[in-house]
C-alpha cells in the first residue's frame, strides 16, 4: 500500500495529537480530580520521535504536542528541535516527495510554565501555541484550576508567547454552564486587547468526575447570541476543511472568536486527527472505546515498515462519528487529561 494515510470514509489523516506526559499541575474541575502523578507510563522521547516520523511518512503534516500538560515534560525542548528538522512526505498533489514544506509544530499548554519556555520553545521551532483560560477574572480562573495565582502566570506566558512570535496565541475557553459562563463578554473583550484568538469550547464527557450533563453544555447559538449583542460579528471563512472552529471577527475587524461545538455541531465529517497517548496508544478518535498498543509492537521490536502497516491498517476503521447525547452513549474509559487534549 502506497499513498497518504486515509480511513475507509476517505478522510486524510493529517493531523497527529501526541500526548508526551498525562501529569498536569493544574485541577480544572472539568478534568481531573487527581494530584499530579501520572497514571500511565511515559516513553522516552526518542519513542515518540520515532513514531512521529513513521506518522510523517504516512502523510502527517500537523503535530500538536499535548498532555496532561506538555511544559511539565522533561526534554521537551530538544524533542521540539527535533520535530522541527523533518519534512512532510507528499506534495499538495499527493505524490510522494523527499522534502516537503516542515511540519506546522503546534503545542496545547495550560500556560503556567509558559513565561519561561515560550522563548526556547521558539528557539527550537515551534510554530505556535494554543493556551487553555477558562476565565479572565483572577477569581474565577483559580476557581476553575484549583491553584491560586494562576490567572496572573498564564497571562504573562501569553503575552511573553507573543512577543517570542508564538502567536498570534489561540486561547481555549470550555464553557461550563454556571461557572464561566458569564464571562463571554469579557472574553471578546480580551480577545480585543491583546490580540488573541478566543476560542469558545462545547464541553464534552470526557471529565474524570462524570459531572458532565447536557445542561452543563453551553450551545453555539447561545454563545454568538450574546456575543452578538455584546458586538455585532463577521464571520470569517474556515483556512482548510478539518478546521473545529468556526471562525468570526467583530464588525470593526479587531479580535477574532472562534466556536469549537462538537456536541450541537458535530465535525467529525472532515476530521483528519489521529492520537498518540502519552503510553504509546494510538486512538483514531477521541471517544475510541479502545485503543491500539502501537508502543507494544515497537517493545516487540517492530521494524518501522510493520509500524507503518499497522498504522494503515487501524486507521482504516477509524470511528464515523461520536455519540454525545444518544442512547447508550458510553464516555470512553480514558478522560481527556489521558488522551491528550
Ligand atoms: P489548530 O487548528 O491546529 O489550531 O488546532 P485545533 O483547532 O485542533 O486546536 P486545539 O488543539 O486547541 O483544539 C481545540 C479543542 O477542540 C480541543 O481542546 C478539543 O476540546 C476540541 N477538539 C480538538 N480535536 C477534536 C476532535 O478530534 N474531536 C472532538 N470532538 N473535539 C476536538
Ligand atoms: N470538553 C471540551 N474540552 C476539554 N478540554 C479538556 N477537557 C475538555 C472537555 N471535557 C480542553 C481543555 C484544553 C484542551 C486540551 O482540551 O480546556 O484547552
Ligand atoms: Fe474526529 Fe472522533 Fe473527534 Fe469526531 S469525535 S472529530 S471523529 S476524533
Amino acid at each position: 500500500e502506497q499513498g497518504r494515510l486515509r480511513d475507509r470514509f476517505g478522510r486524510a489523516i493529517t493531523d497527529l495529537r501526541l500526548s508526551v506526559t498525562d501529569r498536569c499541575n493544574y485541577r480544572c474541575v472539568y478534568c481531573r480530580t487527581g494530584n499530579e502523578g501520572a497514571q500511565y507510563t511515559e516513553l522516552a522521547i526518542d519513542d515518540y520521535l520515532r513514531m512521529v516520523r513513521i506518522l510523517v511518512s504516512l502523510g502527517v503534516e500537523k503535530v500538536r504536542l499535548t498532555g496532561g500538560e506538555p511544559l511539565l515534560r522533561s526534554g521537551l525542548v530538544d524533542m521540539v528541535r527535533e520535530l522541527s528538522t523533518l519534512r512532510t512526505a507528499f506534495l499538495p498533489d499527493g505524490s510522494p516527495t523527499e522534502s516537503g514544506p516542515p511540519l506546522d509544530l503546534a503545542l496545547t499548554t495550560n500556560g503556567h510554565l509558559l513565561e519561561t519556555l515560550a522563548a526556547p520553545l521558539k528557539d527550537a521551532g515551534l510554530s505556535r501555541v494554543t493556551v487553555s483560560m477558562d476565565a479572565v477574572e483572577p477569581e474565577t480562573f483559580s476557581a476553575i484550576t484549583r491553584v491560586p495565582r494562576s490567572f496572573e502566570r498564564v497571562l504573562a506566558g501569553v503575552r511573553k508567547a507573543t512577543d517570542v512570535g508564538l502567536g498570534p496565541v489561540k486561547i481555549n475557553c470550555v464553557l461550563l454552564r454556571g461557572f464561566n459562563d458569564h464571562q463571554i463578554e469579557a472574553f471578546g473583550e480580551f480577545s480585543r486587547r491583546e490580540g488573541v484568538i478566543v476560542r469558545f469550547i462545547e464541553f464534552m464527557p470526557l471529565e474524570e468526575d462524570r459531572s458532565w450533563k447536557p445542561e452543563t453544555v453551553v450551545p453555539m447559538k447561545e454563545v454568538l447570541e450574546r456575543l452578538r449583542a455584546f458586538r455585532p460579528l463577521v464571520e470569517l471563512p474556515r483556512h482548510v476543511a478539518s478546521e473545529t472552529a468556526r471562525r468570526f471577527t467583530f464588525d470593526d475587524g479587531l479580535g477574532e472568536i472562534g466556536i469549537i461545538a462538537p456536541v450541537s455541531n458535530p465535525f467529525c465529517g472532515h476530521c483528519s486527527r489521529i492520537r498518540i497517548t502519552s503510553d504509546g496508544k494510538l486512538r483514531t478518535c477521541l471517544f475510541s472505546q479502545s485503543d491500539h498498543d502501537l508502543y507494544g509492537r515497537m517493545l516487540r521490536g517492530g521494524t518501522d515498515e510493520e509500524l507503518a502497516a499497522y498504522t494503515r491498517k487501524v486507521v482504516l476503521d477509524k470511528e464515523e462519528r461520536h455519540h454525545i447525547g444518544e442512547p447508550g452513549f458510553e464516555k470512553p474509559s480514558r478522560n481527556m487529561v489521558h488522551i491528550g487534549g
